[in-house]
């Protein structure tokens, strides 16, 4: 099984605690006998999305930008069977890389909206197979990290951390 696990913090390893969390996570998947990639996307190049919608109409599936997202991040991201989003909480969701991140996978969408079960939305172009996991790091003060972050909404699980009990989080 294939995982690429993404994190967004700008801070390097040793005081990131985005990078704590996911490193346990990471050692976890690696002893259940997944494949691993860790990426950090503080030393990737992501341009912004520019909402040309170029991926939907003139090269459908193909974004305009070449940078590391086209060339590389991307076409890992869609061989993954499980990808991990690991953030810092900033302001109340994920912050600015991680979301410049999740912009650029809109090629992945197909142009047409579908309506299945009441509800509607963009079909993805290829089978999905993949699972996504969510992972978030907030202050201290604020342990329940109690805004869910509204633009991950497939499969995703929450995970709080307290470091000063460890104990598990009650949300
Ligand atoms: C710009 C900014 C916004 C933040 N917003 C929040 C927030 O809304 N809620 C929260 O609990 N912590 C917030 N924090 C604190 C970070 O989530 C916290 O410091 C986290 O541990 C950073 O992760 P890192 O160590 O992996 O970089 C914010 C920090 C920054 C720099």
């Amino acid at each position: 099984m294939k995982v690429i696990a993404l994190n967004s913090s700008p801070r390097g390893e040793g005081i990131s605690k985005t990078g704590v969390l996911l490193d346990a996570l990471v050692e976890g998947m690696r002893e259940a006998g997944a494949e691993v990639e860790t990426i950090h996307l503080r030393q990737k190049k992501i341009n912004n999305c520019m909402g040309c919608f170029t991926c939907w109409t003139k090269s459908p599936g193909v974004c305009i930008h070449k940078d590391d997202m086209s060339r590389e991040l991307f076409p890992k991201w869609l061989e993954a069977d499980i990808a991990v989003y690991a953030t810092p909480l900033y302001h109340f969701t994920v912050n600015a890389s991680m979301k410049a991140f999740i912009e650029r996978t809109l090629p992945f969408l197909e142009p047409f909206l579908i309506k299945v079960d009441g509800k509607t939305f963009h079909p993805l172009r290829q089978i999905p197979r993949q699972q996504w996991c969510y992972l978030q790091q907030g202050s201290r003060s604020n342990p329940c990290l109690n805004s869910s972050p509204h633009t991950l909404t497939s499969c995703s699980a929450r995970v709080c951390w307290r470091k000063s009990t460890g104990r598990r989080p009650k949300c």
